[in-house]
């Protein structure tokens, strides 16, 4: 007999399913609820305990510290797969083949050029102009460049769409930041791999030629793949919410970029190099920040702890711990600031504010660290984090479509005025 959950409002019973996923998780089916209550609603503000689809792309256990993309752990694919082998993984299902990789990266670079007439809406920018700022408005100007809405009954457009924005959107990253600085604005070269491609866009100087940086790539690699999914998070919800109502993939994008520009999401990043680099400047004193972040009357927060679903070790953190040491110590880099993150980790792991709150440090405690090392702006950091989130939100945008889920519109419990009668502005 299939499971129940019995829920009692002024006497009467009312019994509603329990479905349960693959990995044993228990979810109550309320999509009646309304309809046999005569309109009772749930209340969740933060959807701590709601799900709000079923999804076969990404498991994560937060208690557990568990993270696993189409069921392959993230620890294994961030050691063995390469970045495009992992959006082809979240997008499609299953690890591609070689002649399947290969067609996928090849359409990919068939789809890179971007109309030269976006150039004039980067100009358009200050200098001054945050990149996240750039992104979500280049993105949403794709929508102008490329009107034709897909057709989501068909693979064939559905294929062409992803391979279309996974082209264009490094070009778009890489503007971000050479807007910043003053560089002419390239297109990429297709002899190269897409993470080397993205690293020679971002920093070919004109008059120089270009030289890899096998360490770099790889760590860039790593960085991107880590943050390629994190399911229901607050941009990917964003993606999907937005794309429910049958907006583009393109300005359903802008939306999710919009939404990890944030500090308590994606803009976490530069957050956390903008601490350390406060805290250097204030003599180091992480204890005097420790505090801060305990102190109830102070707003402040350490930056880079803490996960709404992750009460254990963020896996993304400690793989990216081990990498940042080894970036810093291949590229013979000795970073005061790395110091005093390790300070700083090494008291929250002991201390009892954090962990009762199980607050542990997430994957951007120390990815900022290794973007720094690379060479990429701070404000450049939440740019990268999109860059490696772009195949999940396609996924999920994806996945949503295909299951034609309903339009995303909660309800609310309202607390204003009842009904008053219109005062006549001479009497208010
Ligand atoms: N520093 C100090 N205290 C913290 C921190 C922190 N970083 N994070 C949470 N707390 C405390 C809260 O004050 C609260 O304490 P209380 O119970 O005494 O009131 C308790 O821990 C629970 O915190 P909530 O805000 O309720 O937890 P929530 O799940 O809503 O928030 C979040 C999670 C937003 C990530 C939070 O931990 C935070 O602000 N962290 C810093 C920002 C950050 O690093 N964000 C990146 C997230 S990872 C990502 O998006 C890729």
């Amino acid at each position: 007999m299939s499971k129940t959950a019995t829920l009692e409002i002024d006497g009467k019973k009312h019994e509603f399913p329990l479905i349960t996923g693959t990995e044993n998780e228990t979810a109550i089916d309320i999509k009646s609820l309304r309809a046999v209550t005569g309109g009772v609603t749930t209340i969740d503000p933060g959807f701590k305990n709601t799900g709000s689809c079923k999804s076969a792309i990404t498991f994560l256990n937060g208690e557990e510290g568990i993270l696993r993309y189409r069921g392959y752990s993230i620890e294994e694919l961030a050691d063995k797969a390469d970045f495009l082998e992992v959006a082809y993984l979240l997008i499609f299902g299953d690890l591609p083949n070689q002649d399947q990789l290969d067609k996928f990266h090849a359409d990919i670079k068939s789809k890179s050029l971007i109309d030269d007439d976006v150039k004039k809406i980067v100009d358009a920018f200050p200098k001054s102009a945050h990149p996240m700022g750039v992104l979500a408005s280049l993105t949403s100007a794709l929508t102008a460049f490329n009107p034709a809405s897909v057709n989501v009954d068909s693979e064939e457009a559905m294929y062409n769409s992803v391979v279309k924005i996974l082209g264009k959107f490094p070009v778009l990253v890489a503007w971000t930041m050479r807007k910043k600085k003053g560089l002419p604005l390239d297109y990429g070269d297709n002899t190269l791999g897409y993470v080397e491609n993205v690293l020679k866009m971002m920093f070919k100087q004109p008059n120089e030629e270009y030289h890899l940086n096998p360490i770099l790539v790889n760590a860039l690699d790593k960085l991107l793949i880590l943050h390629a999914d994190h399911e229901q998070n607050c941009s990917t919800s964003t993606v999907r919410v937005v794309g429910s109502s049958h907006a583009g993939l393109f300005a359903s994008l802008s939306a999710g970029i919009s939404a990890l520009w944030g500090p308590l999401h994606g803009g976490a990043n530069q957050a956390v190099l903008e601490m350390l680099e406060a805290i250097k400047e204030d003599g180091g004193d992480t204890k005097k920040y420790m505090a801060k972040a305990k102190d109830k009357n102070d707003p402040f927060r350490l930056m880079g702890f803490g996960h709404r679903v992750y009460k254990n070790f963020d896996p993304r953190a400690k793989i990216i711990k081990k990498a940042a040491d080894e970036v810093l110590n291949d590229l013979g880099v000795d970073d005061p600031i790395l110091n005093i993150a390790k300070g700083l980790e090494q008291e929250a792991l002991n201390d009892d504010y954090f962990v009762q709150r199980k607050l542990y440090p997430n994957v951007d405690f120390y990815s900022g660290i290794i973007y720094r090392a690379m060479g990429i702006p701070t404000e450049m950091f939440t740019v990268m984090f999109a860059l490696g989130r772009l195949p999940g939100w396609i996924a999920q945008w994806r996945e949503m479509r295909l299951e034609k889920e309903p339009i995303g519109r909660p309800r609310q419990v309202y607390t204003g005025e009842n009904l008053r009668a219109f005062e006549p502005i001479e009497n208010r």
